[in-house]
């Protein structure tokens, strides 16, 4: 990694570099990656709600399933463009909302969220994610249906750490469609693919704009370190160090 970085934070947890700041600003700072498994706004002005109408009642929100505030970037059509320039097999989550941009012919994941379940009347029964590189489609069966939550994070093991949360299960599939090395993902949120490239002994580079998913990410991540997987039969294990950088100067 090289170049001046323009990240408010950056925590360095084992072999994870997570930087607090705007994507687009820090990006040019660094070096290469080897893979890009992201999943960004999608541009669609997602809303959570489950527990909105408690609010009115001004009862306490639990976040057992949610209600947050909106997602940042979300309100605006999202330019992959920036993602395809860094030159690395990408492999971008919610791509279905802007596929006009993308290469044709390409592979696309599915992650099939209802796993046999019937359809909830908002919300979709499929999850797409477009893959730089040609190969046949795949298919991943993960219930997730409104609280219904399979492995790690169903609701009696963990709350529901952000609107748009992947499974890490889900994340650590897509690993193995992309190179080995440093795993890159500039729209961590609380950081699942993060957690996941930690299980697979991979180096991993992680971007949140939003300081409350960045803190997040940083707990999951060093977690991830500390704790043996519960949910599969054999893992990594990794250093558990965390050093903090104070960026005043703006240099990493
Ligand atoms: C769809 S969510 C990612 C959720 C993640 N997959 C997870 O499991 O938690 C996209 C994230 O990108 C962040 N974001 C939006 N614009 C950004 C930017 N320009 N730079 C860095 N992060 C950004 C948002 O705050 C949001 O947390």
């Amino acid at each position: 990694m090289s170049g001046v970085v323009n990240a408010k934070r950056v925590e360095v947890i084992g072999q994870c570099k997570l930087y607090l700041g705007d994507c687009i600003d820090i990006l040019p700072g660094l070096g290469q990656v080897d893979a890009v498994v992201t999943d960004p706004p999608y541009g669609m002005a997602y809303k959570s709600g489950h527990n909105s109408a408690r609010k009115g009642a001004g009862k306490v929100l639990s976040r057992k399933d949610g209600d947050f505030k909106p997602i940042a970037g979300d309100d605006k059509p999202f330019d992959p463009s920036f993602i395809f320039a860094l030159g690395a097999p990408s492999i971008i989550w919610g791509a279905n909302h802007f596929n006009h941009v993308l290469l044709p012919r390409r592979r696309w994941l599915v992650w099939n969220k209802l796993c046999g379940k019937t359809a909830l009347p908002s919300g979709s029964d499929v999850e797409l994610a477009w893959c730089s590189e040609p190969g046949p489609d795949r298919i991943f069966d993960h219930l997730w249906r409104g609280i219904m939550r399979a492995g790690e994070e169903n609701i009696v093991h963990s709350v529901k750490h952000h609107p748009n949360q992947k499974p890490v299960a889900l994340m650590s599939w897509c690993l193995g469609f992309v190179p080995a090395g440093i795993v890159l993902d500039p729209f961590m949120g609380s950081g699942s693919t993060g957690v996941a490239a930690v299980r697979a002994g991979r180096p991993f580079i992680g971007i949140e704009l939003d300081e409350s998913y960045f803190d997040i990410a940083c707990r999951r991540v060093q977690d991830a370190y500390r704790q043996p997987n519960m949910f599969a039969p054999s893992e990594p294990v990794g250093p558990s160090e965390q050093v903090r950088f104070d960026l005043e100067g703006g240099a990493a």
